[in-house]
């Protein structure tokens, strides 16, 4: 296990068991249907990977990364999109593919742009669900583990950029995100450093 990890809260035959499960589903619902996996970067990586390894259909992946502005405790909820899909979605059953749902904010965002782009269908699957209070209440199709609301890290989530390539899902330490505190990131919140 890493250093900087307390408990590993999902380890990776977890992950990949639950992924094989969610990759079934989706293909018996979708029976017959060409599929879009939109994948959210930088986060969603591993799993698009894997669960697309999981589905068997015709398949598309394209990729979304985009930002939050400012504090994510402001319901305001302003995204800027840095990288946009390649072509039109309205031909396509889309489903969006997370690592995890927080706040809220990024996918209510997402879902209201994409759906002004009149998808065939739009759904969400993610791989965590966090328990806690959105500040955006969001629809969730498909989910692959509740967790609780801890700091968590690894196959794709990060801290300040890093952790994203073990292959489990852990517990960070909180010595790692206090010892980092300098006077310049202390003002910063655990929201921006995502
Ligand atoms: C993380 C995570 C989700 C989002 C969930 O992405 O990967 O995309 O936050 O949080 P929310 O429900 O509170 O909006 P982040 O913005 O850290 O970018 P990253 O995927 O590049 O790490
Ligand atoms: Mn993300
Ligand atoms: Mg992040």
């Amino acid at each position: 296990m890493h250093q900087d990890i307390e408990e590993i809260l999902l380890s990776e035959e977890q992950l990949q068991e639950k992924i094989a499960d969610l990759g079934k589903q989706i293909t018996r619902d979708y029976a017959g249907d060409h599929l879009l996996l939109l994948g959210t970067l930088k986060g969603a990586v591993p799993f698009i990977a894997d669960l697309a390894r999981a589905i068997e259909l015709p398949l598309e992946l394209d990729y979304m990364a985009v930002a939050s502005y400012g504090n994510s405790t402001q319901s305001s909820g302003i995204v800027r999109i840095i990288k946009d899909l390649e072509g039109p979605i309205d031909q396509k059953h889309v489903l969006i593919i997370e690592d995890i749902i927080d706040s809220g904010l990024t996918l209510h965002y997402l879902i209201d742009l994409l759906k002004r782009r009149n998808p065939l269908s739009l759904k969400v699957c993610s791989l965590l669900n966090k328990e806690r209070l959105r500040i955006k209440d969001v629809p969730i199709d498909y989910y692959g583990f509740t967790i609780p609301d801890k700091f968590v890290v690894g196959y794709g989530l990060d801290y300040a950029q890093l952790y994203r390539n073990l292959p489990y899902i852990g517990i960070l330490k909180p010595s790692v995100y206090s010892e980092e505190a300098t006077p310049e990131k202390t003002h910063k919140s655990m929201a921006e450093q995502k």
